[in-house]
């Protein structure tokens, strides 16, 4: 339960609630947000960045551990690894068990390529078994993608690339429909419609959810199609570096085993790189609400690979992840908690924002009202209040246990009942805005043959996402990544294979004065134990 500290302010929480659900806080013009994510946000944090200086985006800015790792030897340098003795040899290879992954190998396994999934936990280790809120499309009568284009856009600063975003929206609808029909349990009401809620930045109703645990259950059911369908899911094995060929082509991955440290090799006409997201690298130092194995691996092996990476320096910071109790410290705390009707109030009892304005502006706000005194303080920092109670008051008793049962649990585990009193909340490192840029089909534009899905992208989302958008991404761009390396690699032929892009980029760290000390990809965060 709460300090005597934080409960003095929980008392104006409480005192100010009849007043403040009179009405809505207003929303933020365009100039005030612009001026309070440059004052707030860490992606405008000059010390949070370094410049990279080799590859394909040689000048540009990288948070700095990203960087780091970019600027890191490969994990194989000097090993003697026999590319000529072939261990797996596939049409597709996935790299990454998630929800990109495993779309990607379905769709391939669908369109008759001999595809496997190489993952270095097991599949389903991945941001999208943690996703909560849900999945947007726009499948109502009130809705149509073009809105959905249109919200999306202008919440990701005009800078999603058009073809991805376009591709995004125009292929949800049909998203949500073949994940219904492979089993996944959207909530429905009596008629048997599918209930849909706001997100931050949305301007219809189109989020679909399987109540706060949306994720978990679409992964639930990906990794039992992929299962039915015998797949081959090669596990605790990592990807360390792709294998080309002498024409530059993607020819496969030598693989590592976590557990015995042992290399094999993996050739493949096709590979889709769906590694994920990066919040295990602690950007800045913020906790994050990743699984265990979001360390950018994917950025990293495609880059060395000589693959450009589009808007690697725009990292979302959910603004909602736990900041009491410190035993689930940066956890998410799911933007539906908003969207049904809680508001965000500082210490003094005020809803100093709108609740639903757009991921980067609603956590700038957040560090904003905690740097100026405003926050209420906890044992790892301070933190703001979602004032929960209200969406018990505004949509009735059981709301919380019916909409969002996870999250109640979560907190009762440690005495909190969300239900009677307010939460307290500050941003957590989400996701990663950049990654590796594609195409309209999936396929890196330097790479003939690898493709990219998931997370690992960069530019379907522009600076910023909304909620919702990174469920659909993962389904629409594994899908047509699967289908299109399938389908690809009936006309590939691959020639003599070779690691010499490793020498390389050792030689280019090298001339670009970086006495590098370091390997990756990392694979696991710096904190894991090693036990080998
Ligand atoms: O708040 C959430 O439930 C997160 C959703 C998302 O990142 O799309």
């Amino acid at each position: 339960m709460y300090t005597p500290e934080i409960l003095e302010s929980l008392k104006k929480v409480e005192a100010t609630r009849d007043e403040r659900m009179k009405t809505e806080p207003r929303r933020m013009t365009a100039d005030e947000k612009d001026a309070l994510l440059k004052a707030y946000h860490p992606d405008y944090r000059a010390d949070g960045f370094k410049e990279i200086k080799i590859g394909p985006n040689k000048g540009q800015k990288a948070p700095a551990e990203l960087a780091d790792l970019l600027h890191s030897n490969s994990r194989i340098l000097g090993e003697n690894i026999d590319i000529s003795k072939v261990d797996y040899d596939v049409d597709v290879l996935v790299i990454g068990g998630g929800g990109a992954g495993s779309s990607a190998a379905i769709e391939a396994h669908e369109a008759g390529a001999d595809v496997m999934i190489v993952t270095k936990l097991r599949i389903g280790d991945a941001n999208t078994m943690m996703a909560e809120g849900g999945i947007q499309a726009a499948d109502k009568e009130n809705d149509s993608p073009v809105q959905h284009y249109l919200d999306a856009f202008g919440g990701g600063h005009f800078a999603a690339r058009p073809e991805l975003l376009r591709r995004l929206v125009m292929e949800a609808p049909d998203a949500i429909k073949w994940l219904n029909k492979l089993g996944v349990m959207f909530d429905k009401d009596s008629d048997g419609r599918m209930v849909t809620t706001h997100g931050g930045g949305t301007s219809r109703k189109r989020m679909h959810a399987c109540k706060d645990y949306s994720g978990a259950e679409i992964m639930r059911t990906l990794r039992d199609e992929v299962i039915n369908r015998k797949i081959p899911v090669v596990e605790f094995t990592s990807a360390v570096e792709l294998i080309k060929d002498e024409k530059g082509q993607v020819a496969g991955a030598v693989l590592l085993n976590m557990e015995t440290g042992d290399y094999s090799v993996a050739k493949a006409k096709t590979v889709v790189i769906a590694t994920g997201g990066a919040g295990r690298l602690h950007y800045q130092n913020f906790p994050t609400s990743n699984h265990y194995g979001a360390t950018a691996d994917g950025l990293v092996l495609a880059y060395r690979a000589g693959a450009p990476l589009l808007y690697q320096d725009t990292i979302q910071y959910h603004p909602t992840g736990v900041a009491y109790p410190s035993q689930i410290f940066g956890a998410l705390v799911t933007e539906k908690v908003r969207s049904l009707g809680a508001m965000l109030v500082n210490k003094d009892g005020e809803a100093y924002a709108h609740p639903l304005e757009t991921r980067d502006v609603s956590a700038s706000a957040i560090i904003r009202e905690c740097a100026s005194g405003r926050g209420v303080e906890t044992p790892l920092g301070s933190g703001v209040w979602l004032d929960t109670p209200m969406i018990e008051i505004l949509g009735g008793e059981g709301t919380i246990e019916k909409r969002i049962p996870a999250m109640l649990r979560m907190y009762l585990n440690y005495g909190i009942d969300m239900r009677k009193v307010p939460i307290l909340v500050y941003p957590t490192l989400h996701y990663q805005n950049g990654g590796v840029e594609i195409g309209g089909e999936g396929f890196t534009k330097a790479i003939p043959n690898l493709l990219v899905a998931g997370e690992a992208v960069g530019g379907i989302h522009g600076r910023n996402r909304l909620m919702g958008n990174s469920l659909l991404d993962i389904i629409v761009f594994g899908r047509n990544a699967g289908k299109a390396a399938a389908k690809k690699a009936k006309d590939v032929t691959i020639g003599e294979m070779t690691l010499s892009h490793i020498d390389d980029y050792a030689k280019e760290l090298k001339s670009a004065g970086i006495e590098a000390e370091s390997v990756s990809p990392l694979l696991l965060p710096k904190y894991a134990r090693h036990e080998r």
